[in-house]
């Protein structure tokens, strides 16, 4: 048999028993008041998705089509501060000075500068041995991650121009392939 509990302690369990129930009600009265633009997101709603990539532009230029060699395209690598700074994919020229903390000289991404380093964009390598314009032996979802990045960069920088000798096997591929290589053609996904 258990001793009798004192008074303060049964004074205690009475003020839980009422105190539970009325907070109970008391926060399911608040989450009925709250407003919408407060409440947590409904699982239908999408939740905005931070990026820590910059947002698509909506002021770009009309794209260009100027015709560049690998060996033009290279001027354009950021070495030179009084240049712009390129970046080519699938043989679509984007011009990224607006990025030159990333693209320039000694940053990041400057492996991609002044080339067209297609095959190191859809195998997410940063090696420079595989920032070269050959992607034709790039697997199907890598060939996904590098349109993908033609679409991001399609979204953000300005095409200048298109190189006019990329090497004959990733020509032959775009020719044989159905997708369009052609500048702000590749806009179709969400990036
Ligand atoms: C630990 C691995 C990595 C981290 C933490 C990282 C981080 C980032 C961050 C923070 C940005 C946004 C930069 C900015 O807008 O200022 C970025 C952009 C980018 N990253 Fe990476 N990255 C990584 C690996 C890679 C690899 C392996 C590749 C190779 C393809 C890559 C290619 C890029 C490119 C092309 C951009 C776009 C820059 C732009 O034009 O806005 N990253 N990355």
């Amino acid at each position: 048999m258990s001793p009798p509990s004192p008074p303060i302690i049964d004074l205690f369990k009475y003020a839980l028993a009422l105190l539970l129930p009325a907070a109970y009600l008391a926060s399911r009265y608040l989450r009925s008041t709250t407003p919408p633009a407060l409440s947590t997101p409904a699982s239908t709603e999408e939740k905005p998705v931070k990026s820590i990539m910059q947002a698509p532009r909506d002021d770009l230029a009309p794209p260009k089509d100027d015709p560049f060699t690998l060996a033009q395209l290279k001027e354009f690598d950021g070495s030179n501060p009084s240049k712009p700074i390129y970046v080519s994919i699938k043989g679509t020229i984007f011009d990224v000075s607006a990025k030159a903390d990333v693209y320039g000289s000694g940053k990041s991404y400057n492996i991609f500068a002044g080339k067209d380093g297609s095959k190191g964009l859809g195998m997410s390598s940063l090696k420079v041995e595989h920032a070269v314009p050959d992607h034709s032996g790039l697997s199907d979802a890598e060939r996904k991650v590098l349109d993908d990045w033609h679409a991001f960069f399609s979204k953000r920088y300005n095409v200048v121009g298109r190189v006019i000798d990329l090497p004959a096997v990733v020509n032959h591929e775009r020719e044989a392939s159905s997708e369009d290589p052609t500048p702000a053609a590749n806009t179709s996904s969400d990036l």
